[in-house]
């Protein structure tokens, strides 16, 4: 039933009881999980979920916070590790982020632009980490060669939405669309086309309501999805359809 197009079951935070809820997805109606790199460390282990689970495929990336330091031998294991992986199905999570600047912007931009080469070459999609940082994270997609992606975990205007969708991207709905807050991402969440949107958890971040706060899992999707539902007038299980349909072909996924 549902496609969660942005989790990160490597963390910690899911040590205790990773088996048994991984192995309760079946039965809960999860079909599908990328699980997404930010380091060459998490990427290897995103690589050992897609090998015990058939369901799981990975996305392997430098995060913009995980760039500081790194070289152009880290790229060239990254590729590596991308071409001997056949459930490698993106690059990510790549972008800017300018609300943590920890890392400085130059360096940020560089290696972005690098991963977006990486991506090109490989012909893979590629999974946008964006905050605080929309314009130049936006020009620089502009004037990659990459054809498609996604912009994960969207928080943006309608504006924003419709140039992603413009350049071929896909959108993704987390947890956020659900909080009181949120009125853009709701704004945003009603105007991309059926055949663009995704859906995604970020966990064990961005619980939805009614969870907010708590450690999230594929297990909260539905409500996710739920609010998705009634934004656009349609319902959970056309959501969990479309939603699962567009992130197949998203990330060529047979
Ligand atoms: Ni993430």
């Amino acid at each position: 039933m549902f496609f969660d197009s942005h989790a990160h079951y490597d963390d910690e935070r899911f040590d205790a009881d990773r088996a048994a809820l991984l192995d309760s997805f079946k039965q809960n109606g999860i079909d599908y999980v990328v699980n997404i790199g930010t380091n060459l460390e998490t990427s290897q282990k995103c690589l050992d979920l897609c090998e015990k689970y058939d369901f799981v495929y990975a996305a392997l990336g430098f995060y913009p916070e995980d760039v500081d330091g790194i070289g152009e031998d880290d790229i060239l294991k990254l590729e590596k590790l991308c071409r001997e992986n056949k459930k490698v199905v993106a690059i990510g999570e790549i972008g800017l982020d300018y609300h943590q600047n920890n890392t400085p912007k130059d360096t940020q931009m560089y290696w972005f632009e690098r991963q977006l080469q990486l991506a090109e070459k490989l012909d893979l999609p590629v999974a946008i980490h964006m905050r605080d940082s929309t314009k130049d994270t936006l020009d620089i997609l502009q004037k990659s060669s990459v054809k498609t992606g996604v912009l994960h975990c969207f928080s943006g205007s309608c504006e924003t939405a419709e140039i992603a969708l413009k350049m071929g991207f896909y959108i993704s709905f987390s947890g956020t669309v659900t909080f009181k807050n949120a009125k853009n991402v709701a704004e945003a969440a009603k105007i991309v086309p059926d055949d663009r949107i995704l859906i995604e958890t970020d966990c064990p971040y961005l619980s939805p309501e009614p969870n907010r706060g708590k450690r999230n899992s594929s297990l909260n999707l539905k409500y996710t999805a739920a609010k998705l539902a009634e934004l656009r007038g349609t319902t959970m299980e056309e959501i969990a359809y479309i939603t699962s349909c567009n992130a197949k072909r998203m990330y060529n996924i047979k």
